[in-house]
């Protein structure tokens, strides 16, 4: 089974597995977050038929290879395509995008210096597989991942372990994991989401030893089409008001703020730098599925399903006007790395 459209896990496999062996998920039910026009229209173009609203649309195509036949359809809050082919591509697509989007870790990972025996800190630690990682490459004798989302962490049970676990909480109240410091505090693609990082570091510091470690990573393209067009939109009737006024914008400072910050907070030895990732995407309409299961959640999560598919609507036709139509489409996407050593 794939998932197509959303980049989150299907949580209806149950659902859709009524429906055909071999389901491609458009949707998946996770929180409706793909408009049905998305939806249909990734679906039509699968199955190389009409998509029609609300409706069935159904045919079959020669698709790498394998004949494809099917119908895609909403049922409830499910969306599938059902096919008699297989998927082969989007697992390799995905997998591409996994591995752009992991790089980031990768590179932040390179910064940390090895602490054999010692404890360590995941901030934010997602699905908990970077934190085996970064477990592992440390030499370690305990991480913790760290994270308020349950989903996420139901996922991360099956790499706890040989000295990695996973415990809720949110990084807006954290404050150590008991009164021992820690070796390491890492944290990546996670604190963008928390406000205030004038006071934030001062905290994460103080939960470290002397000679502790600090590692972040923090993404910052805020000025990029695909995120001021998202703040255009939330500024803009009937989205305001579905909004309350809420504008999103990513918690995050300049480089040469964390610097100064860095150096502020006892932290002698630093390494901070602003890194542009260039992705290359299939097409335009790629970066709205990559901000999708980042950026856009921050205004999802905000909104009625109905709302959202409207802002997603608009968002879409809005930045696609922006953007050019060159394919493969060259995403360029700034991150801060941010290491330091304290005193
Ligand atoms: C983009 S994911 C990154 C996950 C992981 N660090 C990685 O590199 O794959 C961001 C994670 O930060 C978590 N997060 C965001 N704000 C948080 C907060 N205030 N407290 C705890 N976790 C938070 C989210 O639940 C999500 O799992």
């Amino acid at each position: 089974m794939a998932n197509l459209g959303c980049g989150q896990p299907c949580r209806s496999d149950a659902d859709a597995e009524l429906f055909s062996e071999s389901v491609l998920s458009l949707d998946g039910g996770c929180r409706s977050d793909c408009s049905w026009d998305t939806v249909a229209a990734l679906g039509a173009q699968l199955l190389g038929v009409e998509a029609q609203p609300m409706g069935v649309a159904s045919g079959e195509r020669d698709f790498g290879g394998h004949r494809l036949s099917g119908y895609a359809a909403r049922i409830g809050r499910l969306t599938v395509v059902t096919t008699s082919g297989r998927d082969e591509w989007q697992p390799d697509q995905y997998a591409r995008f996994k591995a752009e989007r992991e790089q980031p870790f990768y590179d932040l990972l390179e910064l940390v210096e090895p602490v054999p025996g010692g404890r360590i800190v995941d901030l934010g630690c997602g699905t908990g597989v970077l934190t085996a990682v970064l477990h592992a490459k440390t030499l370690a004798d305990e991480t913790v991942g760290l994270d308020r989302s349950e989903a996420m962490l139901e996922q991360s049970a099956k790499h706890a372990g040989g000295g990695v676990r996973f415990q809720r909480g949110d990084i807006t109240e954290f404050t150590g994991l008991d009164s021992s410091g820690l070796d390491v505090v890492f944290a990546n693609a996670s604190i963008q989401w928390v406000p205030d990082h004038a006071s934030l570091f001062p905290r994460l510091a103080s939960t470290l030893k002397p000679g502790g470690q600090l590692a972040v990573q923090m993404p910052a393209n805020e000025d990029h089409p695909s995120h001021a067009v998202a703040r255009e939109v939330a500024k803009q009737s009937p989205h305001a008001e579905a909004l309350g006024g809420f504008v999103y914008r990513h918690s995050i400072e300049s480089a040469e703020w964390y610097a100064e910050q860095l150096a502020r907070l006892g932290f002698a030895e630093q390494h901070v730098r602003v890194q542009v990732y260039l992705h290359r995407l299939p097409g335009p309409e790629d970066v709205i599925e990559w901000v999708k299961g980042s950026l856009l959640t921050g205004y999802r999560d905000r909104m009625a399903v109905e709302d959202y598919e409207a802002f997603l609507s608009y968002y879409r036709q809005q930045l696609l006007s922006e953007l050019s139509d060159e394919r493969p489409f060259l995403y360029p996407f700034k991150r801060v790395l941010l290491w330091g050593r304290r005193e």
